[in-house]
């Protein structure tokens, strides 16, 4: 309950420090010694600088805010304990006496982002705040939008820090200036701002970010903390945290976002900062994380399989597009809608009975009385789109959904191939069965009808599919991954039931597919694999999900097409037949394989 109350104090807090504007500043009349203000000689204007190229505008939402502040509070809390960090010498940093907790402050906010919208690599020289306090700033550039693995680096600094530092900073053989900073006991506000430019000479890191700290840390021959128990000489005005018991509490910062365009040289042009964040914040897309929920770390135990680690913990978290794949990797609506119809006209033609194998063995299918539909799932999609981006063909070691559940997963590859012609090679598997028992009474299901026998197996109820193009041996090969929930070709498991197509749907008939099951749309979403872990948290779909799926045209086409529909799978089955054994001859012109559930 008294956590609650602490998250929701910040919270308001924080909503507090950006909202207001606060008085006029002219911050000329702030200078540090003979330097003049950052914002003094920029002549009060702080909007984008016209020398950033491709600069996108990143600010931190309230919840990466509050998260900042924790992190920094609880590396603080640990060091102030004596449990933090071993220094050079392989010992403990003592306890600190009178650690300061760290607040939000919205005018070291609004003066990081004036400093970041100049696209400078290098610190500013004066950034006092209009009370007088004398800042310090840490700034990074970094690969992806999450600053905290950037933060836990430079508190790492912390193991290349001698010990004699604390007494008296840069006396000891090393210090690390960052780590410093980030636990001089006297600080107690912090401000950061986020800004996405190109560099000239660092391709790969484009994300910038800038921390500036109220007090300045860590000035040379002072200490950077009183050591002594625990919070026992906390300053006055302050006390004891409650929860960390390292520190000592900080009231919530009183400053706010100062108005500067009275003091601008060109008042008409100078933007105040509010309505700056404000537009930025509309137009650029929201982290993900904000919209997908918990983090989810791929890379956790409950996540390995025996064949190996997890796609996305291999990627590190990163399910961009590798860069041999190109940019038309995804799937369009067009052809989602046309894998998910095509995936359920084959079950249904199945359900009724209506598939027999025109070679071999000739068998019929008997009608099945459980056969689901399909619906698009974005989850699933998630998963399939992260393995395609990988641009190899290959399978995902663990098939497991967030939840620790397996799906089933079809992939092919080729090149001059459709999309729907990997479906209905699939598909056409059928016809290698040689017994119905197989895989109506089976104890493992036969390999060679591996992936018709998880298209059209009855429980599966959810798709997801994607799809990548890639150089592979001088041409650009097609990749088809399409994922199946819950996972199918369950040994001891029947594909379906034999009986009365829909009996044992429970009443939920569908209205146009009769030999299927109504199955409800899915309300699972991509994983949220941003936050902490160190990720680009772009999303990696531009279109995710199946839009319009619900269409009144699609239904008429359905209906329209339905007498012929026997005729129409045989044939294009047939074809496929013929096709797939003249294929085989060019060695990975195409390729299918698929997964087992073990
Ligand atoms: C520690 O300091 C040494 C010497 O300055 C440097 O070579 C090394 O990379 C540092 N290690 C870390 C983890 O910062
Ligand atoms: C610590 O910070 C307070 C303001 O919060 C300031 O008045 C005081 O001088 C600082 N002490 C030192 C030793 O820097
Ligand atoms: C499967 O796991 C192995 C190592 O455990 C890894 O090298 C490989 O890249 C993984 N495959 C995929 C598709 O992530
Ligand atoms: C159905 O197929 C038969 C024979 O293949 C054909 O004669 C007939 O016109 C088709 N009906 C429709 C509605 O397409």
């Amino acid at each position: 309950m008294f956590k609650c109350l602490i998250i929701l104090t910040v919270h308001i807090f924080l909503a507090n420090s950006t909202s207001e504007i606060g008085p006029d500043v002219n911050y000329c009349d702030f200078p540090c010694g003979s330097h003049m203000h950052t914002i003094c000689k920029l002549k009060h204007r702080c909007e984008v600088s016209s020398k950033c190229k491709r600069f996108q505008n990143s600010p931190f939402s309230d919840s990466e805010k509050q998260k900042i502040i924790q992190t920094h509070n609880n590396f603080r809390n640990l060091i102030a304990l004596g449990e933090g960090c071993k220094s050079m010498e392989g010992k403990w940093f003592p306890p600190a006496a009178s650690m300061r907790e760290l607040v939000w402050d919205g005018e070291l906010e609004f003066q990081a982002q004036c400093w970041a919208n100049q696209c400078v690599m290098e610190h500013d020289i004066c950034r006092r705040k209009y009370d007088g306090q004398y800042a310090g700033q840490i700034l990074a550039w970094v690969r992806h939008k999450s600053v905290f693995s950037a933060l836990r680096a430079f508190f790492d600094e912390c193991k290349n820090t001698s010990l004699a530092n604390i007494d008296s900073y840069g006396t000891g053989k090393e210090w690390g200036g960052h780590f410093a900073q980030m636990i001089y006991w006297n600080t107690t506000q912090v401000g950061c701002a986020r800004v996405i430019y190109e560099f000239e000479d660092r391709s790969s890191e484009r994300v910038m970010f800038v921390c500036n700290y109220a007090w300045a840390g860590s000035r040379v021959g002072e200490p950077i903390y009183i050591r002594g128990s625990p919070a026992s000489r906390c300053p006055a005005h302050s006390k004891p945290h409650m929860d960390l018991k390292g520190l000592c509490t900080t009231n919530p910062s009183k400053s706010k976002v100062p108005n500067i365009c009275k003091f601008a040289k060109d008042k008409k042009k100078c933007i105040p900062y509010l309505s700056m964040v404000k537009s930025v914040r509309r137009s650029y897309w929201t982290p993900d994380y904000d919209v997908y929920g918990q983090p989810v770390n791929f890379c956790d135990e409950k996540y390995r399989c025996w064949q190996g680690i997890h796609t996305i913990c291999q990627a590190n978290h990163n399910c961009r597009r590798k860069p041999h794949c190109l940019d038309d990797s995804e799937l369009t609506q067009k052809e989602k809608r046309d894998i998910l119809n095509r995936h359920n006209e084959l079950r249904n033609t199945v359900a009724l009975g209506k598939l027999k194998q025109i070679q071999g063995y000739q068998l019929t299918f008997p009608q099945a009385s459980n056969m689901q539909e399909l619906v698009w799932d974005e989850e699933l999609e998630f998963f399939a789109q992260c393995l395609a981006n990988q641009g190899i063909y290959k399978h995902d070691n663990c098939t497991i959904k967030t939840d620790g559940t397996p799906f089933g997963q079809n992939i092919a590859s080729g090149y001059g191939y459709t999309i729907m012609d990997f479906v209905n090679a699939w598909y056409a598997e059928y016809e290698n069965l040689n017994q119905l028992s197989s895989v109506l009474e089976p104890t493992e299901y036969p390999y060679q009808t591996g992936h018709f026998t998880q298209l059209v197996y009855a429980e599966s109820m959810y798709i997801g599919c994607a799809k990548s193009r890639f150089w592979s041996n001088n041409k650009v090969d097609t990749f088809l991954v399409c994922n199946y929930g819950p996972a199918g070709n369950k040994k001891y498991q029947p594909m379906y039931i034999k009986g009365k197509p829909c009996a044992s749907c429970q009443g939920r008939c569908h209205r146009i597919y009769k030999g299927l099951c109504k199955t409800q749309p899915s309300r699972s979403k991509p994983p949220n694999i941003c936050k902490p872990y160190d990720y680009d948290c772009g999303p990696i779909l531009k279109e995710p999900g199946l839009k319009d799926y619900y269409h009144h045209k699609w239904y008429a086409r359905i209906k329209k097409s339905k007498k012929n529909e026997t005729q129409k799978f045989v044939r294009a089955s047939a074809v496929l037949k013929k096709n797939s054994f003249v294929l085989m001859g060019f060695v990975g012109c195409i390729t299918v394989t698929y997964n087992f559930l073990l």
